[in-house]
Formats: structure tokens, C-alpha cells, sequence
């Protein structure tokens, strides 16, 4: 019988009504929803209260996860946060901890494609980050037991820029030349998990930088930024027939230059 849960934000289809042990989740922003976690054969649930006797550096600021806001529940009302992660706890509990009782998702991104279905697909597009290859993990980018799970979410971007920055040291900066766009996160134009264009762009031509920059002249009040000022519309749009924006030659440099105002090299 199929075991996974078909989760979506609107909708939710399971398999078999009657299988045990599934753990039921409540929460504002969604509707009530039923998920299957990892399965540990002969584990049954616990309840988080029980990893707070042993796991106290894990317990202590759970509350400000965001997977701990979801009210994941076993069938007895209990809360089993830590276990929609980590699979059942009995035989890990009764073990009195160690290692090989309990699931560590910590090598396979598999238990978070549990409830989040759709990613494993993000993952399989023809650029991404080398996740399914083990070499970038979920946890590189995520936190999964305190704060956010995407960091820096909310008005904190330089920490969201940071989670980036610290394995791509090039973009960092500070440059001489900056860029503004980069204010705007790294996501506003890669996606962070993968994409069908060449460096995980959100878009392949100048799409990308026309959603800020309008190529014929700016109204000072649009919010949208004119770059042509020494040149003109027409004269873009020929330059355009030939590459993107940031071909060789044109603004090779959209993170920031140290030798250019312009962005070009
Ligand atoms: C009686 C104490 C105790 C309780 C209760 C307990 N643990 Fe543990 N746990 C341990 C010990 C000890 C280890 C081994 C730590 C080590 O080797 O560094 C461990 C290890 C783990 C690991 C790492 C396993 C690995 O293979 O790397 C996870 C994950 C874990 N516990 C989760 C939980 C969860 C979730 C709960 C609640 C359902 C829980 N623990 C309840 C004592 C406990
Ligand atoms: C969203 C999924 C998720 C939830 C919820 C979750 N964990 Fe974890 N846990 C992980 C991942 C992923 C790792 C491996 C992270 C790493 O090593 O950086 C981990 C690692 C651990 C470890 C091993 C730490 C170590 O240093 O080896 C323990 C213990 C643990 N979790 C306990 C808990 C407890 C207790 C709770 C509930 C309060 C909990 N977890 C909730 C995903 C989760
Ligand atoms: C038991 C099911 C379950 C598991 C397992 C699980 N998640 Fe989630 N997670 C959810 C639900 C439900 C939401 C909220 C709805 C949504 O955004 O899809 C969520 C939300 C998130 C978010 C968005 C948080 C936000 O602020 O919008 C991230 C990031 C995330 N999960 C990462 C992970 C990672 C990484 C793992 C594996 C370590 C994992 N999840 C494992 C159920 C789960
Ligand atoms: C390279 C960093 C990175 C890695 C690795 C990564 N993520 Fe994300 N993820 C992000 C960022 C950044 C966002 C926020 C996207 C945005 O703001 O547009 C995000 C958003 C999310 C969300 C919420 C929004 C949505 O698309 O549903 C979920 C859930 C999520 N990630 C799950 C995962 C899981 C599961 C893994 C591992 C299989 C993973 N992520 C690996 C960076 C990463
Ligand atoms: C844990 C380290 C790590 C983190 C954190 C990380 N990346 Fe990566 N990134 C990698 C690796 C490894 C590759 C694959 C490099 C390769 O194949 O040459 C990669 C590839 C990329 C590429 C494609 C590069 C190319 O030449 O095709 C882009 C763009 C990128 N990452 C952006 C981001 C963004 C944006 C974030 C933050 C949301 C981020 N990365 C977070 C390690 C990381
Ligand atoms: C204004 C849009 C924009 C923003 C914002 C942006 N990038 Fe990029 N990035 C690009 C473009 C365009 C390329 C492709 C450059 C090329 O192919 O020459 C690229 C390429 C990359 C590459 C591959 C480098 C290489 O030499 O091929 C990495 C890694 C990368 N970006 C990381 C980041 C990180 C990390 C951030 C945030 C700190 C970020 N980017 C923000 C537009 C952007
Ligand atoms: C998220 C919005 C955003 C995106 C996407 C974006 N930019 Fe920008 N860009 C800005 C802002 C804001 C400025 C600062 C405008 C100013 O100083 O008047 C700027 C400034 C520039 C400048 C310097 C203008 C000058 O001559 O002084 C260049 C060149 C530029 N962008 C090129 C690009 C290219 C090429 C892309 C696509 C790869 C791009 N931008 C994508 C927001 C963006």
C-alpha cells in the first residue's frame, strides 16, 4: 500500500484510510491534513515531550521552528514535531537514545521529499544545486529546529544573501560598484533550487532584468529604473538580438564591479 502522503497547501490525497501511526496536522494556514512521516518498523509515536528529557539543546527553541507552528499531532493529540522528522521514537526511547533507532535526515534530503513532494522534481531540473548527489544539503540553506526555515525571511535579506555567500565567496562583495538588485536577494533572479535555464536563472534573456529595468525611458515615479541613459531604447533592443544582457562584452558583471559603474566587466 502506498504509505506517502500527497501533500498540498489547497488539497491532499492519501493512500488507504486506515493505515496507522499517521500523524495529523493542524494549523491556520492550511487545511487539517494528514501526513506520513518516516516509519521506523515497530516504532510507534511518543510525543516531543519525551526527546526534551535527553535532547534539550534541540527542545529549548523548537518553538520559534517553523515546522513546530504546523501542530503536527499523533492519533492521541499528543505533539510529534520531532517525530514528523525523525519517524517514531519508542524503540529509540526505550533504547535510552543512541544511534540506529531513530532517523538523522541528515545525509538524505528523502525524508523532507516525504511531505514535500514537489521538490524532488526541483531537484531533477536540468540546473541545480547537486542535492540528490549529496553534496549540498536541505540543512545548508534551511533550519529545521529553530527560527525560520528560510532564513533571513522577513526584512532580514543580508542573512538570506549570507546563507549563500558563505559557499559563493565571489558574490559576495562589498564591490565598488554594487548592484541594488543584489537588495533584492539572490533569489530575485536564481532559483535556489533548480531551474531549466543555465545558472539556476529565474529567466534565460532579458526578462531577467527587465521586470526592474525598462529599457525605454523612466518615469521618475514607476519605481522602475531606466539604465539607457547614454543610450537608447533602440540601440538595447539590437544589442539584445545578438545575447543577454550579460554576454561577453555587455554587463558581465550583475553582482557588482570593482572596475566599472556599469556593470560591464
Ligand atoms: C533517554 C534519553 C533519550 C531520549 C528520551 C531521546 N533520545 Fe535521542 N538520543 C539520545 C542519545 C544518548 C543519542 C546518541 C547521541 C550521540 O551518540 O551523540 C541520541 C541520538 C538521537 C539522534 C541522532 C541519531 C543518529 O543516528 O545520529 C536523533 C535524531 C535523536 N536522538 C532524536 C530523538 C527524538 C526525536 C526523540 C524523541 C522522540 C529522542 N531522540 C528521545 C538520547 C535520547
Ligand atoms: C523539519 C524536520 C525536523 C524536525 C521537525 C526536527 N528535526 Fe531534528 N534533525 C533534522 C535534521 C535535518 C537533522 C540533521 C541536521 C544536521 O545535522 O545539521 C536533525 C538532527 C537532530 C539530532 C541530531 C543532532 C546531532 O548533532 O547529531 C537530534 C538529537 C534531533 N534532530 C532532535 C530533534 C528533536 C528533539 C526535535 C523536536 C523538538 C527535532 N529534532 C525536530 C530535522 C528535523
Ligand atoms: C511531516 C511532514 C514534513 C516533513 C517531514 C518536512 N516538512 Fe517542511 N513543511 C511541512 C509543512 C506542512 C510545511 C508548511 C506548508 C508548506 O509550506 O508547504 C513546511 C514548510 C517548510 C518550509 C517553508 C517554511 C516557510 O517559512 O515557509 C521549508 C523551508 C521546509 N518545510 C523545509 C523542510 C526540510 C528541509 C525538511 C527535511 C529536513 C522538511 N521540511 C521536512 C511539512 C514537513
Ligand atoms: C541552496 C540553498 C537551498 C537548498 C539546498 C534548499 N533550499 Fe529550499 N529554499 C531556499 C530558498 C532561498 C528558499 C526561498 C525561496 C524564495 O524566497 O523564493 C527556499 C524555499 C523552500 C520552501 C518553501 C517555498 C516553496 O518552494 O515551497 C521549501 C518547502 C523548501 N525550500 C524545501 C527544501 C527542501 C526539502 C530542500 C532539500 C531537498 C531544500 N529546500 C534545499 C534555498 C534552498
Ligand atoms: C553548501 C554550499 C552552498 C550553498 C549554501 C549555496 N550553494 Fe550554490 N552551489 C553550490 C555547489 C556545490 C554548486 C555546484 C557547483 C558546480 O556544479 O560547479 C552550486 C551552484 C550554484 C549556481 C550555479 C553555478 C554554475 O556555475 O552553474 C548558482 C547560480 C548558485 N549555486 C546560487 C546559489 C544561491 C542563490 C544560494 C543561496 C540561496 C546558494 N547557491 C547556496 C554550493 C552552495
Ligand atoms: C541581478 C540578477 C542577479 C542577482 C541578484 C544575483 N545573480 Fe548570480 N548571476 C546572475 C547572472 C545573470 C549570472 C550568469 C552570469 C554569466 O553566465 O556570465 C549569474 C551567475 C551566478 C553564479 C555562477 C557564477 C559563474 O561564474 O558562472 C553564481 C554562483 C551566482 N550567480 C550566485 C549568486 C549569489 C550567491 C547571489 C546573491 C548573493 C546572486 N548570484 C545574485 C544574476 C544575478
Ligand atoms: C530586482 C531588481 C533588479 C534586477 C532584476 C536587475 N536590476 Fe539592475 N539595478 C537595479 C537597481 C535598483 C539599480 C540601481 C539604479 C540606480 O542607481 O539608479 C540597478 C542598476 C543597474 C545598473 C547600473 C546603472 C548605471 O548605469 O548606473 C546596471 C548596468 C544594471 N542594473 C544592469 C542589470 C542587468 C544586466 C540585469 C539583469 C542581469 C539587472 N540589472 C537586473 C535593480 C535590478
Amino acid at each position: 500500500m502506498n504509505m506517502r502522503l500527497h501533500w498540498t497547501k489547497q488539497t491532499l490525497i492519501y493512500g488507504g484510510a486506515a493505515v496507522w501511526g499517521l500523524l495529523l496536522i493542524s494549523c491556520v494556514a492550511a487545511n487539517r491534513a494528514v501526513l506520513a512521516p518516516p516509519q521506523i518498523a515497530g516504532a510507534t509515536y511518543v510525543g516531543s515531550k519525551e526527546c526534551a528529557q535527553c535532547h534539550e539543546e534541540v527542545t529549548t527553541h523548537f518553538a520559534s521552528a517553523s515546522h513546530a507552528k504546523l501542530g503536527l499531532k499523533d492519533a492521541k493529540g499528543n505533539d510529534s514535531s520531532c517525530e514528523g522528522c525523525h519517524g517514531p521514537g519508542s524503540l529509540h526511547v526505550n533504547a535510552g537514545g543512541g544511534r540506529g533507532t531513530i532517523i538523522n535526515p541528515k545525509k538524505s534530503p528523502e525524508t523532507c521529499f516525504q511531505c514535500h513532494l514537489d521538490k524532488r522534481g526541483q531537484f531533477q531540473l536540468p540546473y541545480t544545486h547537486p542535492v540528490l548527489a549529496g553534496q549540498v544539503s536541505c540543512v545548508d540553506c534551511h533550519d529545521v529546529h529553530s527560527g525560520n526555515a528560510i532564513r533571513g525571511t522577513g526584512t532580514d535579506l543580508a542573512a538570506q544573501n549570507d546563507t549563500c555567500t558563505k559557499c559563493h565567496t565571489q558574490q559576495k562583495g562589498p564591490f565598488v560598484y554594487s548592484h541594488d538588485a543584489m537588495k533584492e536577494g539572490c533569489v530575485a533572479c536564481h532559483q535556489p533550487h533548480g531551474s531549466v535555464n543555465q545558472k539556476m536563472l529565474v529567466a534565460r534573456d532579458a526578462n531577467l532584468c527587465v521586470r526592474c529595468h525598462l529599457m525605454a525611458p523612466a518615469t521618475p515615479s514607476s519605481g522602475i529604473v531606466n539604465i539607457g541613459n547614454n543610450d537608447t531604447a533602440g540601440n538595447h533592443n539590437a544589442r539584445l538580438q545578438q545575447g543577454t544582457c550579460w554576454s561577453a562584452g555587455c554587463h558581465e558583471a550583475p553582482h557588482g564591479s570593482n572596475v566599472n559603474n556599469h556593470l560591464r566587466r
